[in-house]
């Protein structure tokens, strides 16, 4: 029987990453993915594809739209979808070799096949072939990631009733797309759709779109989108969604009652969350427990069966790859007799919608709530030179400062790059500095992230370009 140190059930970003750290780290290394390629939803229909096709289909939209007004003539462009989709591919292909070169790199032995954990030290393997194996082991981590939430009632054929995963690879732009759900999947890849020119509707069951995030920041990420022509039903609620080969009609009606309305649509985008994924893994029969799904761990990511472990979306907190990447590590540095440590509350989130919306840390309605007194610093970028020079000048900085300590508590950001910039933000929460180290620290001009210093100094009434 194979015997290791560790099996890690799932590569995804969390299962792939605590792989290495754990064999930097000195440990007999083992895999277990049922995917046919490495790196999990992450690097096969998650954030790599849809990071390609947002690029893409940004550049498409701004050589329709944005040369222009910087003296560049160019005629109205034309897609070429299937070699978009090539270029998406040719990205995920490059990340998920890059994984197995890293296993071979660090000496990680790589099971393919589903894995089921039929005691503590015990990990069964199914291949595709049927063949079984058991590997022996020290300690498990459980990795498997999550799926896509089914909505009651409305059925997921990946043709006409698309997930995330069939809406990266839709075969033509669809005329109409109905998106349910204004969460990350649904605006991110709205406006894929929309910027290669779809007409796009999202529906969403709460009154604002992109619950979590800082409301002031969202509510004018809604207008911006608006503008580039997304629809937004918000307080509106699916009550059924009918396909036909032609294409589907979805019901709505406002969540606090009236009139029903149905929308006819070629394309229906379920985005409505997503769930832990331990399908097959016999939690139950090794007295794993879970939670609504979720597998329950403590403080050091051990669930309750001594030897058997769990990262990433399979366990609380946020479904980022980050997130779980992070956790990887300080699972695998604990089992190495270190103190392996996530701080979660300074994990950055990002939508890469144009303008980007990114975060760090709490939002005023969080703060509100939590009754902690604070100070806001705000600076938009149409006081910043270098978005001016680059017409992006959508969006603001807002800099959440301890109203006593000064230290800061939160970063929002709406603005093209925000995600590169928020973390100035994360750094900066991670050493517990205050709003006024931000704001004394020397930025390069002319510079976007100048937002950033001069929000910070806005905290305390003294920015300089407002
Ligand atoms: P996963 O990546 O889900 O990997 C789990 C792996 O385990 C899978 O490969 C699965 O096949 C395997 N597995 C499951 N069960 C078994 C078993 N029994 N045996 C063997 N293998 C098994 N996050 C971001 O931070 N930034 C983004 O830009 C971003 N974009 C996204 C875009 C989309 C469209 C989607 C759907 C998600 C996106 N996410 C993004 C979320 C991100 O993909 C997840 O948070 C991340 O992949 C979670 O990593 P994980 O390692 O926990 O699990
Ligand atoms: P989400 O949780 O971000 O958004 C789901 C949205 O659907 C919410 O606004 C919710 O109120 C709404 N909703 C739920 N039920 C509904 C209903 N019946 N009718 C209408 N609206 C309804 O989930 P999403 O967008 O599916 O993404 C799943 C996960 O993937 C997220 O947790 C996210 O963290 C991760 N992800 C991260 C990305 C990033 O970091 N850039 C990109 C894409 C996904």
């Amino acid at each position: 029987m194979p015997s290791h140190d560790l099996v890690v059930i799932g590569t995804g970003p969390g299962g792939y990453v605590c792989a290495i750290r754990a064999a930097q780290l000195g440990m007999n290394v083992a895999v277990v993915e049922k995917r046919a390629t490495y790196g999990g939803t992450c690097l096969n229909v998650g954030c790599i594809p849809s990071k390609a096709l947002l690029h893409a289909s940004e550049l498409f939209d701004e050589a329709g739209h944005g040369f222009k007004a910087f003296g560049i003539e160019v005629p109205a462009p034309v897609l070429n979808l299937p070699q978009m989709l090539k270029h998406k591919q040719e990205t995920v292909d490059a990340n998920v070799q890059g994984v197995a070169f890293l296993f071979k790199k660090n000496k990680i032995t790589a099971y393919r096949g589903t894995g089921k954990i039929l005691a503590a030290g015990k990990v069964e393997v199914t291949a595709d072939d049927g063949s079984k194996q058991t590997l022996d082991t020290k300690s498990i981590v459980i990795a498997t990631g999550s799926d896509v939430a089914q909505l009651p009632g409305v059925t997921i054929d990946e043709k006409i009733v698309v997930s995330s995963t069939g809406a990266l690879e839709l075969a033509a732009v669809p005329k109409k797309l109905v998106v349910i759900g204004a969460g990350v999947i649904g605006l991110e890849l709205g406006s894929v759709w929309r910027r290669l020119g779809a007409e796009v509707t999202v529906v969403e069951f709460l009154d604002r779109i992109l619950p979590g995030m800082d409301l002031e920041v969202a509510k004018q990420a809604q207008r911006l989108l608006g503008r580039q022509g997304i629809e937004f039903k918000l307080a509106t609620k699916v009550t059924g969604v009918e396909t036909s080969a032609s294409g589907a009609v979805v019901s709505v009606e406002p969540v606090a009652g009236g009139d029903k309305q149905t929308i006819a649509a070629d394309i229906v985008l379920v985005a409505t969350g997503r769930r832990p994924y331990t399908d097959g893994l016999g939690l139950e029969e090794a007295g794993v427990v879970t939670e609504r799904g979720r597998v329950i761990i403590d403080d050091h990511f051990a669930t309750n069966v001594p030897g058997i472990y769990a990262i990433g979306d399979v366990v609380r907190g946020p479904m980022l790859a980050h997130k779980g990447e992070d956790e990887g590590i300080a699972v695998a540095e604990i089992l190495a007799g270190q103190h392996g440590h996530v701080n979660y509350d300074v994990i950055p989130a990002v939508v890469y919608t144009y303008p980007e919306i990114a975060s760090v840390g709490k939002t005023e309605e969080e703060l509100k709530s939590a009754g902690i007194a604070y100070k806001v610093g705000k600076f938009p970028f149409t006081a910043n030179g270098r978005a001016r020079a680059n017409r992006t000048t959508e969006g603001f900085v807002k800099v959440i400062a301890d109203a006593t300590t000064d230290r800061v508590l939160g970063v929002h950001i709406l603005g093209a790059g925000a995600g590169e910039m928020i973390h100035e933000g994360v750094v900066l929460m991670e050493f517990t500095g205050s709003s006024e180290d931000l704001a004394r620290s020397c930025h390069a001009h002319p510079t976007m992230s100048e937002a950033v210093k001069e929000a910070a100094l806005a905290v305390e009434g003294r920015a300089i370009h407002i």
